[in-house]
């Protein structure tokens, strides 16, 4: 089967197309066949290794799952002896950080893992692009416990997570207040933004609001710059490590002061969490927010543009013409 293939860690080059072994499912495993995938921020952080710990998951020297893509939609092909939960021919969707394989024209997965039949309305790059961005959103969502009501503000509401998170907020009943580029205010209100703030136009430090949890989804703020915006008890969480690390140390001690503090939720992933995912999707909450399709001989230029930073939500790969 064809499939992009990373043998090193380095930058989007070291991708290329080849021709591998298809995959056979095990006894407890479905295989899928492929039709969407995506190129996102855990693919690049991955190839890269910029942080050397995702090494610990990936292969010390080298890539011990050569095929990235954690995200994927695709066709059930196989079933395993032990699988009762898929049958041949369901549509599916979900995600993979663990052996990762989108990028391939066939992955196996257990069945029991973060894979569901598909949302009926969307077509298989959307559906592809339903989980990365959402479930990091979630488990921070969750992290800071969110009520009804509270006042929040997302920072760089158009990334997949930013997008995911304003979505995601409005439906646990949150006031939210977006922060995002000119070009992207009406997509963000459309999203359903209470208020929107222009970072090219306004500084959003100088507002007269203050939240319960400021968001900072695409890590380019920090704790300092939000602290005086933030409500007594406020919480600030970054999709980022912060400068020095600092993000990881102050979620370490602030909690314990009792005032404002930092939280640095561990991000997890299960059936549930996707099964929730596909429910707001059809239940119209969610919708993926998708800014460029690519073939999978385009990789290495998807790649580039994801690590640009300028993406708005989501790039597909559509690996079936
Ligand atoms: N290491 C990992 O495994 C991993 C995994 C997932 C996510 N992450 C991190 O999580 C963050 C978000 O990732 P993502 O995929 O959701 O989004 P992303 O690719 O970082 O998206 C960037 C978006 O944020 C906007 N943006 C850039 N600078 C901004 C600023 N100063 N203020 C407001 N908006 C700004 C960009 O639009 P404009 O430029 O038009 O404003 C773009 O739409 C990234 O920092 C990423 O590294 C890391």
């Amino acid at each position: 089967m064809k499939a992009a293939v990373y043998k090193q860690y380095g930058s989007p080059e070291v991708v290329q197309l080849m021709e591998i072994e298809k995959p056979i499912p095990k006894d407890n495993e479905v295989l899928v066949k492929v039709y969407a995938s995506t190129v996102n921020r855990t693919d690049a952080g991955f190839r890269s290794a910029e942080y050397f710990i995702s090494r610990f998951w990936s292969g010390l020297f080298k890539p011990k799952f050569p095929v990235l893509g954690c995200e994927f939609a695709g066709v059930v092909e196989g079933i395993g002896e032990a699988v009762s939960a898929f049958k041949i021919g369901d549509k599916v969707f979900g995600f993979n950080d663990k052996t990762f394989g989108g990028h391939g024209e066939y992955l196996t997965l257990a069945a029991k893992e973060a894979i569901a039949i598909m949302p009926m309305h969307l077509d298989f790059g959307e559906a592809a692009a339903i989980a990365e961005g959402a479930h990091y959103a979630l488990c921070d969502i969750r992290g800071a416990k969110v009520l009804p009501g509270q006042n929040i503000l997302v920072y760089g509401a158009t990334g997949a997570i930013g997008s995911a998170a304003v979505q995601l907020l409005k439906h646990f009943g949150a006031q939210v207040t977006a922060v995002c580029n000119t070009k992207n205010v009406a997509l963000v209100k459309s999203l359903g933004a209470d208020t929107v703030i222009d970072y090219q136009t306004a500084d959003f430090t100088k507002t007269e609001q203050t939240f319960d949890f400021i968001f900072d989804a695409v890590g380019k703020s920090s704790f300092g710059i939000c602290k005086p915006l933030l409500k007594e008890k406020g919480i600030y969480i970054s999709t980022e490590l912060g400068k020095n690390g600092e993000n990881l140390l102050y979620a370490l001690y602030t909690p314990l002061l009792g005032g404002k503090r930092v939280l640095f939720p561990l991000p997890s992933i299960n059936k549930e969490d996707v099964e929730f995912l596909k429910n707001l999707v059809e239940t119209r909450v969610f919708k993926p927010v998708i800014d460029r399709h690519y073939k999978l001989e385009q990789i290495v230029e998807a790649y580039k543009y994801v690590e640009s930073g300028k993406k708005t939500g989501n790039v597909v790969i559509d690996m079936v013409e």
